[in-house]
């Protein structure tokens, strides 16, 4: 069989420019599907000045046609994706008859929501600071093993039984302190029973689909949500989101074999972000740092909070590059390095006054560590808008060199501009 699948990766902590990359691979694929995560994802495109944000929907569904899966490992959020398929046929994106929705993804609720906002305010000094979309609750609802799937809407006897259930657990768990969350009982499963005519034309067997797709010869893009430093196992737990965001989740999250995977691109901004608390070892304060956040709109898509800046870290993007078995990398928002004098990458870090090259396994030991950086030059001129590698300036060249002798990874793709057209694929 030959596979012609590919999966888009962040290997930072989120707001890579997934979005914008899988926009750009789209165009010359048959579906894109989204394998993990939830609306707590907010995923970017410009098409023609006009900006579109995606946070259910895969990446694809602006080009006509396309086939947009949404897996059983997606957290879906009902009021989300109705909203987002709404919008999209008012902007003249026909979207019917080509989104599908796996019958095992779980539901999340308004209670859900609640929950996430109810365990935020409990955590105080420890607060993860979430989306607050409801995402962790959801999930832990799913592995606890009372959460509502989308196939228990078209069984109305299980449902009650099922909305019972996890009204009974989260009034318990919650001590009745989380008023909005205790919620009356015949309202809720009214709000689940309304969403069952929703989902009768979107609901779907996606894994078999997916796996015929392929062995079709169909090109399939998995669209990553979140970033690989947010993956709850092997991100900076306990400062991460609640799913596999690393190409574990892929196989987990749509039920299919390894098999069926080709490429790994792993999406990476020339600097990194960072949105909600957690360590952050390169991470510059001041001037400098303000200067990017502008220059690269760094609020979050989802929130509208600023996101935390710094430098790029080889150390751990190395070790997301092994973990996700990554064949070739996509750097994104080099333009925002424009006008830079000098750019700073961590080449190590410094523990109790050791070097090292690798990743600390123990998250205090990563809040402790201190960057060891090499400067290299900034460049004349700009990259904004640069659509061919010939037309960079030779520093720009250079830095992205750097990339790829270091992590040992081709780099595909350089995206210089938000807009679908300021993209350099590679030779
Ligand atoms: P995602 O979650 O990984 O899809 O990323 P987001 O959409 O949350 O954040 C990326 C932001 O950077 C969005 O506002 C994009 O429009 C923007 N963006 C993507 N690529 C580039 C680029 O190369 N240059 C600039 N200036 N902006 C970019
Ligand atoms: P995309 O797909 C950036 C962060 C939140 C918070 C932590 C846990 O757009 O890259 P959650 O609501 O998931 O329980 O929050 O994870 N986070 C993201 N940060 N981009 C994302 O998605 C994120 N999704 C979650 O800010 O720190
Ligand atoms: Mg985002």
């Amino acid at each position: 069989m030959k596979v012609n699948s590919t999966a888009v990766l962040g290997l930072q902590w989120g707001d890579e420019g997934k979005g914008k990359v899988i926009d750009c691979l789209s165009e010359n694929c048959d579906a894109v599907v989204r394998f993990g995560g939830g609306s707590n994802a907010g995923h970017t495109i410009v098409v023609g000045g006009e900006k579109f944000i995606l946070r259910l929907l895969p990446s694809g569904v602006l080009h006509p046609g396309k086939l947009c899966l949404i897996g059983p490992g997606v957290a879906c959020d009902p009021d989300v994706l109705q909203s987002e398929m709404n919008d999209l046929q008012e902007r003249g994106i026909s979207v019917s008859g080509r989104v599908f929705v796996d019958f095992g993804a779980h539901l999340v609720l308004a209670l859900h929501k609640a929950r996430d906002s109810f365990e935020e305010t409990a955590r105080g000094n420890h607060a993860i600071d979430t989306t607050r979309r409801g995402i962790g609750p959801s999930y832990a609802d799913r592995v606890s093993r009372i959460g509502i799937r989308v196939s228990d809407l078209f069984y109305p006897e299980l449902l009650k039984v099922k909305a019972s259930n996890l009204l009974k657990m989260h009034k318990f768990c919650s001590r009745g302190e989380a008023g909005e969350i205790v919620d009356e009982a015949g309202r809720f499963f009214e709000e689940l029973t309304s969403y069952r005519k929703f989902f009768e034309s979107l609901a779907d067997d996606i894994s078999p689909r997916i796996m015929k797709l392929i062995a079709d010869g169909k090109r399939v893009l998995f669209e990553g949500a979140q970033g690989s430093l947010l993956d709850v196992d092997y991100g900076t737990y306990p400062y991460t989101t609640s799913s596999h965001t690393t190409v574990g989740g892929i196989f987990t999250g749509l039920g299919i074999p390894p098999k069926y995977l080709g490429d790994v691109i792993g999406v990476v901004k020339s600097y990194m972000t960072r949105v909600g608390f957690g360590p952050f070892p390169t991470e510059m304060s001041g001037k400098q740092g303000d200067r990017l956040r502008e220059r690269g709109y760094e609020f979050g898509s989802v929130t509208g909070r600023p996101r935390r800046i710094g430098w790029l870290d080889l150390v751990s993007l190395k070790r997301m590059i092994d973990l996700n078995g990554v064949s070739r990398l996509a750097i994104t928002k080099l333009d925002v390095l424009d006008g830079m004098n000098e750019i700073l990458v961590c080449e190590a870090y410094e523990l109790n006054g050791k070097k090292q090259e690798s990743l600390p396994p123990n998250h205090p030991d990563f809040s402790n560590v201190k960057p060891v950086y090499t400067r290299l030059n900034g460049w004349e001129g700009g990259v904004s808008g640069v659509k061919r590698e010939a037309n960079l300036p030779v520093q720009a060249h250079a830095y992205l060199d750097f990339i790829e002798k270091k992590t040992g990874i081709p780099i595909g793709l350089v995206s210089t501009g938000f807009g679908r057209d300021d993209t350099i694929f590679m030779k």
